[in-house]
């Protein structure tokens, strides 16, 4: 099946050459996210069969309607939060993610965090580059212990459980919160608990969940009042699972010890006073952004539109329901 590919964003990697093999591919010129009004105008007038879309793209209604031809659309990113999947689905619009290939990349950055908060990393090298460090001293820049602590895990999927086999390094006891037991962790010595246990015992809580309604401020007030005042709340999954206005208080009245962030309620804006907390560790979403992940990215996210428009049943379906397996492919209705 021939059809036309429309990206929103310029993506590394050789995606869209491949697609361009079999299928017409247009990309949004600009290195930047298209507001709203923009990205329907560009996609209504691509009319395209398949849209490549980043997480910052909010498909929803008023997009589809826009694009009656689009059979699928293909996440350039794991979290699909952004998109309208049961609207999708309603409409037999195919969604697709790029699960697996960003694994160990975030995990990587997850521990990143977890030492930088702890150890000071962000404040020590302000010192340094200031020229204002003292010399060693006994009670100089003192931090958290990070070695035999306990990690707690919240949400106790793949990312989660790449982040417990680092852990294993540091000889750190693991709790992790979900709705089932987890093989992979229980086999790392991971203990499934209550999620309010969880943040009663965890030295570091590390966030791994979807954003859903559910997970929408998991972690608001009450939730951080249950922390230990020596824990640490680190975030590589979606802003708004974290109360952010609750976590700046908490912050600035050293209720926690600290919190690495990797993501924003608000992205790409920051909560009123996050940015004064010198107890956070604060990142620009740079979970997935290794060269060889972004190009695997690239690679998985070019597979799952391949997959579509050769009528194969991409692998990465978000939403299988609209192709269940051994079906032929859905029509739009
Ligand atoms: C994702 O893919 O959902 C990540 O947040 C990107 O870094």
């Amino acid at each position: 099946m021939p059809g036309r590919v429309y990206i929103t964003r310029p993506i590394p990697g050789t995606g869209p050459d491949q697609i361009a093999r079999v299928a017409e591919v247009a990309t949004a010129p600009l290195d930047e996210p298209m507001e709203a009004g923009a990205l329907r105008d560009a996609l209504r007038r691509a009319d395209p069969t398949a849209v490549i879309c980043m997480l910052h793209d909010k498909i929803d209604a008023s997009i589809f309607d826009m694009i009656p031809q689009c059979r699928l659309v293909a996440n350039y990113a794991v979290g699909f939060n952004n998109i309208d999947v049961a609207e999708a689905s309603r409409r037999g619009i195919v969604v697709t993610n790029t699960p697996g290939v960003l694994t160990e990349a975030t995990a990587d950055l997850t521990w990143t965090l977890i030492l930088a908060v702890a150890r000071l990393v962000v404040a020590g090298d302000a010192v340094m580059r200031a020229e204002a460090f003292p010399g060693w001293g006994p009670n100089y820049m003192l931090g958290g212990d990070v070695s035999r602590q306990t990690l707690g895990l919240v949400g106790p999927g793949r990312i989660a459980t790449a982040v417990a086999q680092r852990a294993q390094g540091f000889r750190m006891p693991i709790l992790y919160h979900g709705r089932r037991d987890r093989p992979e962790l229980d086999a790392l010595g991971g203990r499934r608990v209550d999620l309010d246990i969880l943040l009663a015992e965890s030295d570091f809580v590390s966030l791994h969940v979807p954003l859903t309604p559910a997970t929408n401020h998991l972690i608001d007030a009450r939730a951080i009042g249950l922390m230990k005042p020596t824990a640490y709340l680190i975030n590589t999954s979606r802003g708004p699972v974290i109360d952010e206005a609750a976590l700046v208080k908490a912050l600035q009245a050293k209720r926690i010890a600290g919190a690495g962030l990797d993501v924003y309620e608000r992205e790409p804006l920051l909560a009123a006073g996050l940015a004064g907390c010198e107890n956070a560790v604060l990142l620009p979403h740079l979970g997935s952004a290794t060269f060889r992940t972004r190009d695997e990215m690239s690679d998985l996210v070019a597979a799952n539109v391949l997959a579509m428009l050769e009528g194969r049943r991409p692998e990465s379906l978000v939403n299988p329901e609209v192709w269940p397996a051994g079906e032929a492919a859905p029509r739009p209705t």
